[in-house]
């Protein structure tokens, strides 16, 4: 009753942010992502009638306030096997992780899948997006490669919220330049951001009631491989969502002085007829997306900025597997 599973960090395209249901971990909007090949969570799951509990070893150190997460989704698929045996979770990362760089995407893509496989549970794709959902919201995401689209759904069970592909890797194969503008774990995690800005900042309401013709800009751009219609509806919605959360109160601003220079380096290259544009999720790390051709002045422009810690570059990658 072991298994091992890679699954992939993901990028929000467009954005995921509020939930219509925090128990079951119901978003309020659809997003689109695109799967990371090089940046991956590998997890091992072993279900064993001789552990007193769960467990969990992230990046090697037992992480005690995730593992009521991981927990509630074991329980899940522990519900469908009909079993109440406990599990070892040993969980590595190959990027930092908690800073902004959708670790809990890949890490819960990767636990669900996992513990679906050692329990031998036949899941559909769709069911593990919806196992993995609960985990994490862009985790539902992380089970598929390429262009992902997540439903938001309208089931109060959830049973419609999943991800499913929309486009292969393949097909339109763009590249992303992660500048690493902080290490370290973020203070407010997307958890507690989205919860604050859906009780609190009055830009909340515009964010829902825009989101639907943002998903339909992202949709069409991607599957027209339109480039600069994408990069005008993605930078739309990651400010837009930044500005839901600046109106917090309190308020909560993800961006230090270098991810601003970043997005600045990316319009200028942009404006001077480079293909590249950028997002951010809720961390400073800027994501810029951009055609492999661009790809070494993007690297070279965000390298040389001050603020720039480190610089990291993925292709578009597969969803999970098993290893
Ligand atoms: C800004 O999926 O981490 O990255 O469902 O509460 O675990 P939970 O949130 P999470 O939120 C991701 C927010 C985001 C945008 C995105 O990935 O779509």
């Amino acid at each position: 009753m072991k298994s091992r599973v890679r699954a992939r960090a993901n990028i929000a395209l467009i954005k995921y942010w509020g939930k219509t249901n925090p128990a079951l971990n119901i978003p309020a909007v659809g997003s689109i992502s695109v799967t990371l090949e090089s940046l991956w969570s590998e997890t091992e799951v072993e279900f064993d009638a001789r552990f007193r509990s769960d467990t969990l070893l992230l990046d090697g150190d037992s992480r005690p306030e995730q593992l009521e997460r991981v927990s509630r989704c074991l329980d899940i698929l522990r519900e469908r096997a009909g079993v109440k045996t406990h599990a070892r979770v040993v969980s590595d990362n190959n990027f930092p992780t908690g800073a902004g760089l959708a670790s809990s995407a890949s890490g819960f893509a990767a636990l669900s899948a996992a513990a679906a496989h050692a329990l031998e549970l036949d899941l559909s794709p769709r069911e593990l997006s919806i196992v993995a959902r609960r985990g994490s919201g862009s985790a539902a995401r992380s089970v598929f490669g390429g262009y992902v689209e997540m439903h938001a759904g309208s089931a109060a069970d959830g049973r419609d919220s999943y991800a499913e592909p929309l486009l292969a890797a393949e097909a339109w194969p763009l590249e992303v330049v992660i500048a690493i503008t902080e290490r370290g774990e973020k203070a407010v995690g997307s958890r507690a951001g989205m919860e604050s800005s859906a009780s609190t900042s009055p830009y909340y309401p515009a964010w829902i009631a825009t989101s639907e013709s943002d998903l339909r800009a992202g949709r069409e751009a991607v599957l027209k491989h339109d480039f600069d219609a994408l990069a005008e509806v993605v930078e739309h919605s990651c400010l837009k969502m930044h500005a839901v959360a600046m109106a917090n109160r309190p308020p909560l601003i993800y961006w230090n002085p270098a991810t601003l220079d970043c997005m600045q380096a990316v319009k200028a290259l942009r404006a001077g007829g480079l293909p590249v544009f950028f997002t951010i999720d809720a961390g400073p790390q800027l994501k810029a997306i951009c055609e492999p051709d661009a790809r070494p002045a993007v690297v070279g422009a965000l390298r040389e900025l001050p603020g720039v810690a480190d610089v990291i570059v993925s292709g578009l990658g597969p969803g999970v597997e098993i290893r």
